[in-house]
């Protein structure tokens, strides 16, 4: 408001200022009118950019920022939407050219204290892994080189990174300002967090479901441990088989066969808004995959390399399969999730 009385005052001088000086000539009033519609382009143009003051914000930018693809159509946001938790809605992602991803798009939620990136772990950083869809050929396509060259070629982004990292846009700022802007996606506004703080009470249903989670029946939290419910480990659930389910997961980075088919344990919050599930995306509900760990073998006759823990049917009854789902619904931020306005 401030900034708009500011604005006012200035255009409301100049035009007192104007008129007295077209009194004396027409040419200097043909000049002054466009030098008062540039400042105002000027004013108007600047509170955007100015907006722009910290790594995190300039991150936010450039995670919708199309330029850094090679056709100008594809951003990080194209897949990892805002709206559905920063994940996608579609089993496998379109990059460039329409080109699918090989595997289901996580979501980016909750990055911050994670020790590795992708399903297999391949990156270390955030900072390192930013840059990997950048040049994916599957993905955004664009050779890093090029996007910074891009990026400096930017009067706004040159001045940017000039006034945040204080340098030229280089593939080192590059990727700290997407891990700076992902570092702040951290979740806590969910009815599980409420409830922990015992602010919120659970539903009869969500209660049993929670004990079930946590408890020897169902055995979820012997994997998704932790505030982020994930135990940051890599484990076969069984979606390996050599054959039809040829992901080998860790195996492909470390090359150790006790690595077979295992992928990294995702973290459960806002799970409700980021099907579909898995590595691959083959299950497009929760309730789906609670029926998948009831018992793996009515899904792949013969998963290798398949965790111990699910060896035996679990025996949950369909009650037992509604209460957990009514469970992980309850961890749910709703700060990212699309707005519904029916809601
Ligand atoms: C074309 C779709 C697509 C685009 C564009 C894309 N990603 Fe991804 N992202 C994926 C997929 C698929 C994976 C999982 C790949 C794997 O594990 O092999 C992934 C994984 C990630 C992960 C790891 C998440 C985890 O749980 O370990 C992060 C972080 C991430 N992307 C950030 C980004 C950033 C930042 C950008 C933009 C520079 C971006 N992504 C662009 C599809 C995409
Ligand atoms: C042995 C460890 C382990 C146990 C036990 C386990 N999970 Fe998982 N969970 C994983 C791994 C690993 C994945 C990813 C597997 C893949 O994509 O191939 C996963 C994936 C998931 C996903 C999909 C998440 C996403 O973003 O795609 C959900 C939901 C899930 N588990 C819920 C549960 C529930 C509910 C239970 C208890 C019934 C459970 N898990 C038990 C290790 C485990």
């Amino acid at each position: 408001m401030k900034v708009k009385k500011t604005i006012c005052n200035y255009i409301y001088y100049y035009f007192n200022w104007v008129i007295c000086v077209c009194k004396m000539k027409k040419g200097i009033f043909a000049i002054s009118l466009i030098v008062l519609f540039l400042t105002i382009a000027a004013f108007s143009l600047q509170p955007s950019e100015k907006k722009i003051r910290t790594k995190a914000a300039l991150g936010e930018k450039l995670f919708s920022e199309k330029m850094l693809s090679l056709d100008f159509r594809i951003s990080c946001a194209s897949c990892h939407i805002p709206q559905y938790a920063f994940a996608d809605t579609v089993a496998l992602s379109k990059g460039i050219g329409g080109r699918l991803t090989t595997r289901n798009t996580p979501s980016v939620l909750n990055m911050k204290n994670r020790p590795y990136f992708f399903w297999d772990g391949r990156a270390a950083t955030l900072e390192e892994q930013a840059l990997v869809p950048i040049a994916n050929p599957d993905e955004m396509g664009l050779p890093i080189d090029e996007a910074v060259k891009r990026l400096n070629q930017s009067p706004e982004y040159s001045r940017l990174f000039k006034k945040i990292f204080g340098q030229k846009p280089n593939a080192k700022n590059l990727g700290a300002a997407f891990a700076a802007f992902e570092k702040t996606l951290e979740t806590f506004d969910s009815k599980f967090d409420y409830w922990v703080d015992d602010k919120a009470t659970l539903t009869a249903q969500e209660e049993r479901g929670r004990q079930l989670f946590v408890g020897n029946k169902a055995k979820c939290f012997d994997c998704h441990r932790m505030e982020d419910f994930t135990n940051d480990e890599f484990r076969n659930i069984g979606l390996y088989d050599g054959e039809s389910l040829n992901d080998k997961g860790r195996f492909l980075i470390t090359g150790n066969e006790k690595d077979l088919g295992r992928f990294k344990v995702p973290g459960l919050r806002n799970v409700a808004a980021t099907g579909p599930y898995m590595h691959d995306g083959r299950f497009k509900t929760l309730e789906q995959v609670v029926q998948y760990y009831n018992n793996p073998f009515m899904f792949v006759d013969n998963p290798l390399n398949m965790d111990s823990l699910l060896l035996t049917p679990l025996q949950l009854s369909n009650e037992d399969n509604a209460d957990l789902v009514a469970f992980l619904k309850t961890l749910t931020d709703k700060r990212f999730l699309k707005v519904d306005s029916s809601n």
